[in-house]
């Protein structure tokens, strides 16, 4: 298993001072920003890698999210869905709980280290699909049939491309 470093997510308080200085300073763009769940925590992702939705991501209200750490979680991509399984047999073998989330672009295991960071191992799909998204998915599928739920579950967004068609150059979404 080959783990390459993909992105982090801090929590933030305070959002136009934080993106005033990774937008304007930095020159980031922001590449997708909506909420995680009906009611919040807002999640802004940045980049300025086209072949990375986002380099970093901030979810906002530290408070709220109940954590005093600024770190949310540390992220790696596998190169294939091999891996993944790879790393969910380990995680399996120590019985480390872990939550399977499917985000459209990638499928994921989320799961914490053992002083509670969070950690997230993605495979990417074939396809893009605004963010934020999140559906929990059977990681006891196989490569083929999880692609067919994905595709199935996400399809009917208007967002839904195959990667190679998507527009790869960030504009700053408001
Ligand atoms: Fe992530």
């Amino acid at each position: 298993m080959k783990l390459d470093w993909s992105h982090t997510v801090l929590n933030i308080n305070n959002k136009e001072r934080i993106l005033d200085f990774y937008t304007n300073i930095l020159d980031f763009k922001v590449s997708d920003r909506g909420l995680l769940a009906e009611n919040g925590p807002e999640i802004i992702f940045i980049s300025q890698n086209p072949k990375e939705h986002h380099q970093l991501a901030f979810v906002v209200d530290r408070d709220e999210v109940g954590s005093h750490s600024s770190l949310n979680h540390l992220s790696f991509r596998v190169d294939s869905f091999d891996e993944l399984k790879e790393a969910k047999l380990k995680l399996d073998s120590i019985n480390h709980d872990y939550l399977p989330l499917c985000h459209g672009n990638a499928l994921s295991f989320y799961f914490n280290d053992p002083e509670n960071n969070g950690l997230e191992i993605f495979f990417d799909t074939p396809w893009d699909i605004d963010q934020p998204q999140a559906v929990a998915w059977d990681p006891e599928l196989d490569e083929k049939n999880a692609l067919k739920w994905v595709e199935k579950t996400f399809k009917n967004e208007p967002s839904f491309v195959i990667r190679e068609e998507s527009n790869k150059e960030f504009v700053n979404r408001k």
